[in-house]
């Protein structure tokens, strides 16, 4: 319905507002479910470059919510043995499944540079956030 470059700057821009808004939102980005060949895909995001721009299904904490379709909080990333290091100014991160009718589509992915920020309020937001992304899809 609505064309990618639309889409994509809309997303783009959310990630700005999100990021310029909430002190201990420093990384925050999309990823989006290639479910063909089960690898995760690196959308429009605000950061820090990162080389994970492909992450198959299961492979870090984006990957295991790409097969669990749930929430994953990470108060501790040093904590993790699944985990992908990006930055080592990373201390914690939230990642949050994206449904479009019913089906895991991808996930908002978010880094943050303190330890253990990041409370319920947080995952009712990022859920709350994804439902209004999901009407551009
Ligand atoms: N840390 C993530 C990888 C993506 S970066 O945070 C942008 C993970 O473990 O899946």
């Amino acid at each position: 319905s609505q064309s990618d470059v639309s889409r994509d700057e809309k997303l783009k821009n959310l990630c700005q507002l999100l990021s310029n808004n909430i002190s201990y939102y420093d990384w925050v980005g999309f990823y989006f479910a290639d479910h063909e060949t089960r690898t995760l895909h690196l959308g429009p995001y605000v950061g820090a470059e990162t080389d994970h721009t492909v992450i198959p299904f299961g492979k870090g904490i984006c990957g295991q919510v790409a097969v669990s379709n749930e929430n994953f909080v990470v108060p501790d990333v040093s904590a993790q043995d699944n985990y992908i290091a990006c930055s080592f100014t990373v201390k914690s991160e939230i990642v949050v499944p994206l449904f479009v009718n019913g089906k895991n589509i991808g996930q908002i992915d978010i880094d943050s540079h303190v330890i253990d920020p990041f409370t319920k309020a947080d995952e009712l937001f990022l859920e709350f956030v994804n439902q209004e992304v999901a009407k551009l899809f």
